[in-house]
């Protein structure tokens, strides 16, 4: 059941495959004879200096897959100087993720069914010191998931025949809940009259909301779940600090186009100095070179975090951000690159089949058209 929530999407989950899918079409072009000695994998974003060009993305009750998934995301994000992006669904409340991970922590919005709620948990956030706020656009209502459907999935947790013949039939996670608690989403504890309800509808939101949070919200503030070029420009004269392209990992709409075929399009849409994050299908350090130069100044890993942790507690989640860094170090050697800064569109290979932008602010020559040019054969 709990796998099934991590792994599911929306209809018959084509969405999800067609967000991997399209990023094994994608290829990278190779170069030769570049001193590649001086690597660097650091990002600066908005106002921040990363270690890394990714962080994690904002996922609801994490502690289902891991009893102490939370602490561990704090804990890594801090130590490997990387964004820690916390759910307002989260399985422990933002004051503590602060308070653990410190300001490698942005806090992710979602406008509930009660606005109070809503202003709360902004308030919240405020006081508790985050500098990053994210505000989730793309979930009005949740949409069916089929695998939860069938699983009777629902937090905080009905347990019937199904779900506990399924308990059963995983004794080591049951005896962790047993031990540990079941997780619940805690910023919602203490509200009278609110309760947290996963289908409960969003579709309150809307420019206005978005236009008082600008005012109020001091600290950036970033809008995901974008995947309209024109949702994008107007949402960009709102002020915010940068568009989060993303379709939600396939989790919202089966029909959705790839999410990273969206990314150059809002890139050229934007311009290029406009910061742009990117998540959905990103499964490995060479997706995350493609995001980059396809327009993406940052990324971030959403179900491989869950499934590293599931796997293999802190050691797991660890292992994945180590393979992840090697291979964008190692793939930045392989495109003849130094830094992170350095990554373009010329990086796609063929080169005339993207625009040429790149979604790097510290614009470095065109080495590749910079090239003398190939001499005729005879
Ligand atoms: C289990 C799970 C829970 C999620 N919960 C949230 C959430 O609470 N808020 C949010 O903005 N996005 C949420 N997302 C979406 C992720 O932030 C991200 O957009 C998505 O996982 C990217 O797709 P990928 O994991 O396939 O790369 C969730 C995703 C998963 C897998």
């Amino acid at each position: 059941m709990v796998f099934d929530f991590v792994e599911g999407g929306a209809g018959r989950e084509l969405a999800v495959a067609r967000n991997q899918n399209r990023f094994d079409e994608i290829l990278l072009q190779p170069r030769v004879l570049e001193d590649v000695s001086a690597r660097s994998l650091s990002t600066r974003f908005l106002n921040d200096n990363f270690d890394v060009p990714f962080g994690i993305a904002p996922m609801g009750m994490c502690n289902l897959v891991h009893h102490n998934a939370d602490k561990i995301m704090c804990e890594v994000a801090r130590t490997k100087n990387l964004p820690f992006c916390v759910s307002s669904a989260s399985s422990t409340n933002l004051e503590t993720v602060r308070n653990d991970t410190g300001v490698n922590s942005w806090f992710q919005l979602y406008m509930g069914n009660s606005l109070e709620h809503y202003m709360s948990l902004i308030n919240r956030a405020k006081k508790a010191g985050y500098q990053t706020l994210v505000l989730t656009v793309d979930v009005p209502q949740v949409s069916r998931r089929t695998r939860d459907l069938r699983n009777g999935f629902k937090v905080p947790f009905k347990i019937g025949l199904r779900q506990f013949i399924d308990f059963a039939m995983h004794p080591s996670w049951s005896v962790s809940k047993i031990l540990h608690g079941t997780p619940r989403p805690e910023n919602y504890d203490g509200y009278e009259g609110v309760k947290f309800d996963r289908y409960a509808s969003r579709a309150g939101l809307n420019w206005e909301l978005l236009s008082q949070l600008r005012d109020t919200w001091k600290g950036n503030l970033i809008v995901k779940g974008v995947t309209s070029p024109s949702d994008a420009q107007k949402i960009v004269s709102y002020g915010v600090d940068a568009i989060y392209v993303s379709n939600h990992g396939g989790r919202q709409l089966d029909s959705v186009p790839a999410a990273i075929d969206l990314l150059p399009i809002i890139r050229d849409t934007v311009g290029l100095e406009f910061p742009i994050i990117f998540d959905s299908g990103i499964r490995g350090g060479e997706d995350v070179l493609k995001a980059l130069a396809l327009g993406a100044n940052f990324v971030m890993l959403g179900r491989p975090v869950l499934h590293a942790m599931s796997a293999g507690g802190k050691k797991g989640l660890t292992s994945l951000f180590d393979a992840v860094s090697e291979d964008i170090s190692v793939g930045l050697a392989q495109l003849g690159l130094n830094t992170i800064q350095q990554i373009n569109s010329n990086c796609i290979w063929p080169l005339s089949s993207h625009s040429g932008n790149s979604g790097q602010s510290d614009k470095t020559e065109n080495w590749l058209i910079s090239l003398p040019k190939k001499k005729e054969k005879a």
